[in-house]
């Protein structure tokens, strides 16, 4: 956010048709004129409306091109349309796409270790000893897999650059790396080694699972020109799954569907886990998102009476950490029905404060949270947007009723808990309308189990099915860029999508795209991230753009290393510039690279140009960028390195990243990258 961009921005993001973003914006304004006469109101307020949802009108091509109205506009992709003089935006010599076990970035750029998995973050801290770990130790060292970071400067501001606070997200654990016993499962297939690893889990296991996922918030300092955490920090602190109380706040507070045994008040939530990515609201707290929850849970749902809520849940897919159940009765859902019903949200955080009680937030709605990019309106509010990371799910946002107070930070600390939740609904015509979640509005009422507000957020999944919302391929991270306000939305992939529609133009879409969000509204100036409707359109289809069968669109100008797959967060460096970071997964052996940071013009002619920046050791997803405020620093998670590797194992691990000790195995990260001479990540750009 910020006005310092505006006037670059304003050049920016030319269409197809030579329209430059401020002459778009200016025509959405007149089709939001029309939407005020009320032309969609009746569709929008019941839901998408009768064949408004994307692949329910005419069938589209792979651009959404077939059979059109006339003058339809019709929403296709960007990249690959930009000319092959066009000037890319960051200046940095590319890397070499590939697989390996190392960590690359290009030359004249250096890569430190942070804050790796264990290391101490608390007087007393016991050093990482991968082989004698305790759920206690765990509670004074940094968590495993880092994903989110979030730089907050010391003391808060826009000038901060030499002293911070990060806040870091650590997502699930990596099983076979936190216990030296279990490499002779490695060649089982998944279902059997998930079997076999049950019993050799214990209470004590579990626990120590449990104690390093959550959140870090760890004091970083730049001395002698490197970033070193500051081990006594008093602001630094440790929220996990086991220990850390959280207030339940919102719609769904103490609500009977969140009262379990444990906590008959339905108020206070012990943990939060399986935290993906995140957000900084403008009052400088952190969201973050708990994303895959019902991975840890267990036991059979059928005949329980929240039965069809468990089930649109994902509660009768295999799991990935069943044993929690095992060892730990909440996580039995036959033992605790309600248990489930208390993860899935957006957490908030004040790392400035950590006397400050950490809230989930349900107004927000309850899914497989990704992250939370969020936005101001011109008068005030906030608006959150929000992903559902499952094969076929919501892109959701949030608009608070409140306007953020700027002068006094502790007034927003009830923003969140009221406002409007809607779902995305997606045209074939690139039209994209907002469909409220609202108790009593359309088919959100008691017939059909929505109660009042309560319900809507624990199943607004079901919620958003009854109003017709557009299924997509793995909604990521969504995030508005500072200035124009087009929000980028990263679909990171979808192998079981049989049917393709507009917004999702390939079936087993195995690669991802990138769609591009206009809300009405003069770029810098008026955005509106709360009008009821926006236009979409297809910003980039990835994969490789030389191999026929894969259907891939690159700037032409992209080079073989610089296309990307699998895209997951998205960020933007303080000259407004895009970077997307990818997560293939196991897919990797598809593309047969490791996964990499990207640096991604999204002007003009040279719009969707991506360009190699960082590659990850072998098995780790890149995750979780963010820049200092003045863009010399660049932090990102190293996730999982050597998981997505068949037959790695902690005595034979693909790669031994960070430490590269033959005694040890890998371990998540978080690094710093930095110019050697100094200057600006990714050059200075325009
Ligand atoms: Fe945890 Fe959606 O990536
Ligand atoms: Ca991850
Ligand atoms: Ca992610
Ligand atoms: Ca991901």
């Amino acid at each position: 956010m910020g006005g310092r961009h505006e006037h670059e921005s304003e050049q920016g993001w030319q269409t197809r048709g030579g329209a430059t973003l401020a002459q778009l914006f200016e025509r959405r304004m007149q089709r939001r004129e029309a939407i005020a006469l009320g032309i969609w109101t009746s569709a929008w307020l019941a839901g998408c409306g009768a064949g408004a949802r994307a692949g329910q009108g005419s069938t589209p091509g792979r651009h959404g091109s077939a059979a059109r109205g006339a003058g339809a506009e019709v929403p296709r992709s960007r990249a690959g349309r930009g000319a092959a003089s066009a000037r890319f935006p960051f200046d940095f010599q590319e890397i070499p796409s590939g697989a390996d076990d190392r960590l690359h970035v290009p030359v004249g750029y250096r890569a430190d270790v942070i804050l790796a998995d264990g290391d101490p973050i608390a007087k007393g801290a016991k050093p990482w000893d991968p082989r004698r770990r305790t759920a206690a130790d765990a509670a004074l060292q940094f968590g495993s897999n880092a994903d989110f970071t979030a730089f907050l400067p010391l003391p808060p501001g826009p000038d901060g650059a030499a002293r911070g606070l990060l806040s870091v997200n650590h997502e699930h654990p990596s099983t076979r790396f936190l216990f030296d016993d279990l490499d002779d499962l490695a060649g089982l297939p998944w279902v059997e080694r998930q079997a076999a690893i049950g019993p050799r889990m214990n209470a004590a296991r579990v626990a120590l699972e449990q104690a390093v996922l959550g959140h870090s918030v760890v004091e970083v300092r730049r001395e002698a020109g490197r970033w070193r955490a500051q081990v006594d920090s008093p602001l630094n602190r440790r929220i996990d799954a086991r220990t850390t109380p959280i207030t339940v706040a919102g719609p769904a507070a103490g609500h009977r569907r969140m009262q379990t045994a444990a906590d008959p008040t339905g108020r206070t939530v012990i943990g939060t886990f399986h935290n993906c990515s995140g957000g900084v609201t403008p009052w400088g707290t952190v969201l973050i998102g708990e994303e895959n929850f019902d991975n840890h849970f267990r036991g059979d749902i059928k005949g329980l009476p929240n039965e069809a809520s468990l089930r649109r849940a994902y509660f009768e897919n295999r799991k990935s950490w069943p044993w929690w159940g095992e060892h730990d009765p909440r996580f039995d859902v036959r033992q605790h029905p309600n248990e489930p019903n208390r993860f899935g949200w957006i957490v908030e955080l004040d790392p400035y404060d950590p006397e400050e009680p950490v809230r989930k937030r349900t107004a927000l709605g309850r899914f497989s949270h990704e992250a939370a990019g969020n936005a101001l309106t011109p008068d005030g509010r906030v608006v959150v947007y929000m992903g559902d990371d499952k094969h076929g799910e919501y892109l959701y946002r949030f608009v608070s009723t409140g306007r953020v107070d700027r002068r006094d930070r502790r007034r927003n600390r009830e923003l969140l808990d009221e406002g409007e939740l809607s779902v995305a609904c997606f045209s074939d015509d690139g039209t994209l309308r907002w469909a409220p979640l609202r108790h009593g509005q359309g088919p959100l009422v008691a017939a059909n189990g929505f109660n009042d507000q309560a319900d809507v957020v624990i199943d607004a999944r079901r919620a958003a099915d009854l109003l017709g919302a557009t299924p997509l391929d793995r909604p990521e991270d969504v995030e508005p860029q500072p200035g124009t306000g087009v929000v980028i939305v990263a679909l990171t992939n979808n192998a079981v999508r049989e049917r393709a529609d507009a917004a999702n133009p390939r079936r087993h879409n195995r690669f991802g795209h990138l769609l591009a969000l206009l809300p009405p509204g003069a770029p810098g100036k008026d955005v509106d991230h709360a009008a009821p409707v926006f236009r979409w359109e297809l910003a980039l289809l990835a994969g490789n753009p030389a191999d026929a069968n894969v259907g891939a669109e690159a700037h032409p100008s992209t080079t073989e290393h610089g296309w990307l797959a699998s895209p997951d967060n998205v960020a933007y460096d303080p000259a407004g510039r895009l970077w997307v970071a990818t997560d293939q997964g196991s897919h990797w052996t598809d593309t047969g690279r490791c996964d990499g940071l990207y640096a991604v013009a999204t002007d003009g002619d040279a719009a969707f140009w991506s360009r190699l920046f960082l590659r990850a050791p072998l098995g780790a997803e890149v995750a979780g960028p963010s820049f200092t405020p003045d863009g010399r620093t660049l932090f990102v998670s190293i996730q999982h390195p050597g998981v997505d590797v068949q037959g790695s194992t902690f005595g034979k691990p693909a790669t031994r990243f960070p430490d590269y000790d033959p005694e040890l195995p890998p371990r998540a990260a978080v690094v710093a990258i930095e110019r050697e001479d100094g200057g600006p990540i990714g050059g200075p750009g325009r």
